[in-house]
């Protein structure tokens, strides 16, 4: 899957690329499963041109899990065979493909108990989540933490991490998915209008905004003292007005994958689910991407199978 060029879905197109040799410290892995994050689309539209740079065609698609084909120099830990999961670094991509070569350090084995699909949704939102949840709001049994958006693949793995760290979670949602975040052990869920009651229920250790709707003065009124307003989708303007309060905290999904072993550990003893909506085959991939760019998406990831 690439693109010649920064642009809408009609960018993207199926393409025969050749791997060059493999570097140092890289591993390619054949791709058997690959999840659809919004960075995906969002890379393609160029908005991190900075990273992404202006050599085209480039090749799409983050998160994967596979069977190793074969390792680069240097690394004794993967050999080929084993079956691994990972992130393709935002500067090279490439998971949406029968092959993509990764850095060894973003790819982990994958725990027996997760199939291909489970794994390949983790690395992202997991990773994302974690540096939130764990690194920047230091959840624990004595926590209360509120999550704008506690429904999507971070959200989702955000509750469950604060929950798995003994912390009580409050969050708000679209009206279709509250139920599943009920039943996932958030109390009390609300709708995202329903500032007067999401305040009352305060106030919090931290407020996790997922969405970036919720504005950073608004969620700053919603915290106690110490706590902190985490952030994941940084603008200027978001940047400036949580820089000046000294709790705003902004987050990356890469400050998280130093911590996949931990958090592949918690998955594989089953309290980190993957909430998978769709499974389609790769020769579809043009349409599901575009479908959920688009918004037209069942509730839970897409996963791509090669
Ligand atoms: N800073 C970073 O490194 C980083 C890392 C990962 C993600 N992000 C950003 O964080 C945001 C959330 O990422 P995500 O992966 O959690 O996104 P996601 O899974 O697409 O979820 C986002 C929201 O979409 C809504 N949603 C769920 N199912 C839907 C459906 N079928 N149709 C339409 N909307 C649906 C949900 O809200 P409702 O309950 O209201 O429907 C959900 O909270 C994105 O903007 C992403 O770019 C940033």
């Amino acid at each position: 899957m690439q693109f010649g060029r920064y642009g809408g879905p009609e960018e993207m197109s199926f393409g025969q690329h050749t791997l060059p040799k493999l570097a140092p410290g890289r591993i390619r892995v054949r791709v058997k499963a690959a999840a659809i994050n919004p960075l995906d689309w969002k890379l393609r539209q160029g908005a991190m041109k900075v990273v992404t740079g202006w050599k085209f065609p480039q090749g799409m698609g983050s998160d994967f899990a596979g069977v190793v084909e074969e390792v680069g120099g240097g690394i004794t830990y993967f050999r080929a065979g084993d079956k691994v999961f990972g992130t393709a670094e935002i500067r090279r991509q490439g998971a949406f493909a029968e092959l993509v070569d990764a850095d060894a350090n973003l790819v982990i084995h994958k725990p027996a108990s997760l199939s291909f699909s489970e794994a390949a949704c983790i690395p992202i939102p997991a990773a994302t989540a974690w540096a939130a949840i764990i690194g920047a709001a230091k959840a624990g049994p004595k926590s209360h933490i509120f999550i704008n958006g506690c429904s999507g693949a971070v959200g989702s793995f955000a509750v469950q991490l604060a929950r798995t760290y003994g912390a009580r979670v409050s969050g708000s949602c679209g009206s279709s998915s509250t139920a599943a975040v009920k039943s996932a052990g958030v109390a009390p869920v609300f709708a995202y209008t329903d500032k007067a009651a999401i305040s009352l229920n305060g106030p919090y250790d931290a407020v996790f905004d997922t969405l970036g709707t919720l504005p950073v003065s608004e969620g700053l009124k919603l915290l106690k003292p110490k706590g902190c307003f985490v952030d994941i989708n940084p603008t200027p303007g978001r940047m400036l007005r949580g820089f000046v309060s000294g709790r705003y905290k902004l987050v990356f999904a890469t400050t998280g994958f130093k911590d996949l072993p931990d958090i592949s550990k918690i998955a594989a003893e089953g309290k980190l689910r993957s909430s998978i909506g769709l499974e389609v085959p790769f020769a579809d991939a043009l349409a599901a991407i575009k479908d959920a760019e688009l918004g037209r998406r069942p509730a839970g990831r897409i996963v791509l199978l090669m």
